[in-house]
């Protein structure tokens, strides 16, 4: 039985909330390797709808262990308001039901404070978009080596050396950029008045998360974001602070490669992003328009308009062998209903020769431009749909085109926000 890793294989925003939590009725443990409170999942169980942005898909299931891993980013301040919104939806969240890795690196006020000066101090051109949450500052104090992360709160005779440290990079910082100066002791206080309501949860996840998978427990590991926004493979310098793909599902929760079982890719029918950054499918018309109003992209965290375009399969394969997929949850097929004519990628030119990757080079990425294949839409509609049967027979041959181009098979079509409108080809659990 494998172990099985749900990564996003575009820009994120691919539906992975809703895959994880119809993955995870078969699941003991669901764990977050990377990111922050910058993912926004959204799970529709019955007439309920849970936004959650922090924590495992797995929490709104009872019975299941959520786990947060030390590859995660973690504001405490918001971890507490998550907890209390889902209380206020009839979920419990406590420390037998979550557990958060006692080396995760924490997001502190002055993260958000630079995150967000920092896009308003860009222009146009240069500006990431991010969700100024401070998940790039964190990160940047993770690898700087001047983080404070969670055990830190547990020693608070040594708390002070560790925010003079940490400050002594971003009091000049600061300076520079004209910000008002922070004192160690707002640091101090905002930490220690949140210390007691999360450190409960701390916990040595890497051995537990170890004991679990000696004991023949299932671990769905559940990545936030998407492969074209990691910060080695993506769209550089467009991406998020983390590694999204499927590897750092072991180094995020402290396992090692082998522990990866089945990899399940997660890809629209068609391609959305949030933020700057190129994207050689992006439809700047009323087709666009038409796919967003549709497909209601409205970023679940910041309400952020999504920009929409057709299947890059160029990108989707690329995302195929840089987390190294095996299968694909393809979702939101239902959106493209009724369209007379649908468009893939199935290549880029640049600067008049065909490539089929997408270059490394930030002016090559501005320069190239889509190759597309057009495919008759189909009469009729896939929404709902939980059998190959129910689908328009072109439908079907879009989905094989798809299959055919990102070298890849669709394990999963999702057919609509309900977990039960599903239709399942092969089971990520079960072995190959
Ligand atoms: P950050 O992760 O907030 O630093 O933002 C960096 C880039 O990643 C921006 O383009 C964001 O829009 C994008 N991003 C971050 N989280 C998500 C997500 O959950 N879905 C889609 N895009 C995201």
């Amino acid at each position: 039985m494998a172990n099985v890793v749900v990564v996003g294989a575009q820009w994120g925003d691919e539906g992975k909330g809703k895959i994880v939590d119809w993955l995870s009725l078969e699941a003991d443990v669901v764990v977050r390797f990377q990111g922050g409170h910058n993912a926004g999942h959204t799970l529709v169980i019955g007439n309920q709808t849970y936004k959650l942005a922090l924590l495992p898909s797995g929490i709104v299931r009872p019975g299941k262990l959520s786990v947060i891993g030390n590859g995660v980013v973690l504001d405490p301040h918001h971890l507490v308001d998550e907890i209390a919104k889902l209380a206020g939806q009839g979920i419990e969240v406590s420390p037998a039901n979550l557990k958060i890795a006692e080396n995760v690196t924490l997001i502190l006020s002055l993260h958000r404070e630079l995150d967000a000066h920092r896009e308003q101090a860009s222009t146009d051109a240069v500006k990431i978009g991010t969700t100024k949450r401070g998940i790039g500052p964190a990160y940047e104090d993770k690898v700087g080596r001047r983080a404070i992360r969670l055990m830190d709160l547990a020693e608070l005779d040594t708390l002070d050396e560790k925010i003079a440290r940490l400050l002594a990079h971003h009091e000049p910082l600061r300076r520079g950029l004209g910000l008002e100066p922070v004192t160690a002791q707002t640091i101090r206080d905002e930490l220690t008045c949140v210390a007691p309501k999360v450190l409960p949860f701390m916990d040595t996840t890497w051995d537990l998360l170890e004991t679990a998978r000696r004991d023949g427990k299932r671990i769905l590991f559940e990545g936030a974001q998407g492969a074209l926004l990691d910060v080695d493979h993506g769209t550089y310098p467009f991406v998020t602070s983390s590694n999204t793909v499927a590897a750092n599902a072991a180094t995020g929760s402290g396992l090692g490669p082998k522990a990866i079982g089945y990899v399940l890719g997660i890809a629209k029918a068609y391609t959305t992003r949030v933020g700057g950054g190129p994207f050689p499918t992006e439809l700047t018309d009323k087709t666009g328009e038409l796919i967003g109003d549709r497909g209601h992209e409205f970023g679940t965290n910041t309400g952020r308009r999504r920009r929409c375009g057709w299947f890059d399969a160029v990108l989707v394969r690329q995302a195929v062998k840089t987390s190294g997929i095996d299968g694909i949850a393809l979702t939101k097929l239902d959106i493209l209903d009724g369209f007379e004519e649908i468009k893939v990628c199935v290549n880029y030119k640049l600067d008049g020769a065909f490539i089929d990757h997408l270059p490394a080079s930030q002016a090559a990425q501005a320069r190239i431009e889509p190759v597309y294949e057009t495919i008759e839409g189909w009469e009729g509609t896939t929404a709902g749909a939980r059998s190959w049967a129910d689908l328009p027979a072109q439908a079907i041959k879009y989905v094989r085109r798809i299959e055919e181009l990102i070298e890849a098979p669709v394990a999963l079509l999702s057919t609509s926000p309900e977990r039960l409108d599903t239709i399942l080809v092969h089971n990520p659990f079960q072995d190959r």
